[in-house]
């Protein structure tokens, strides 16, 4: 079996949802590898307006993307509806795979 790490050095690396718990931790890993590190927080950008996420992609061109966006923060996933919730994770992975 091959080498399983992979070499970030000089890569642009995004991390979406990168002020949440675990998207934190992992820019303040980050921040110790010689990579460009490209934040990437609700506030710049909703990962469910595809539009937007075309824009941002073709505008910044990370070569690594680590996806920690997501909604867990509270009971929200309880207390909604669960289509909603659904739609939302099924939106921004969808948005970002493409
Ligand atoms: N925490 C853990 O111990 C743990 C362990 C294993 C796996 N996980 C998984 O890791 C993922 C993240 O968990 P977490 O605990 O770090 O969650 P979290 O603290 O709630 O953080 C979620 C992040 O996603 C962002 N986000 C949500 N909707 C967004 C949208 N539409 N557009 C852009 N950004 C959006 C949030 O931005 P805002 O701040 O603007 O809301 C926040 O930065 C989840 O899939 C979880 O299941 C977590």
């Amino acid at each position: 079996m091959g080498d399983a790490t992979f070499d970030l050095q000089g890569r642009r690396v995004c991390v979406a949802g990168h002020s949440g718990m675990l998207g934190s931790a992992l820019v303040r890993r980050l921040v110790d590898e010689d990579c460009r590190l490209l934040p990437l927080g609700r506030e710049a950008l909703d990962l469910r307006d595809q539009a937007a996420v075309f824009a941002w992609f073709g505008e910044y061109r990370p070569d690594v993307v680590f996806v920690a966006a997501a909604t867990v923060r509270g009971s929200t996933p309880m207390t909604g509806s669960r289509f909603r919730t659904v739609r939302k994770k099924v939106l921004r992975r969808a948005n970002l795979l493409e």
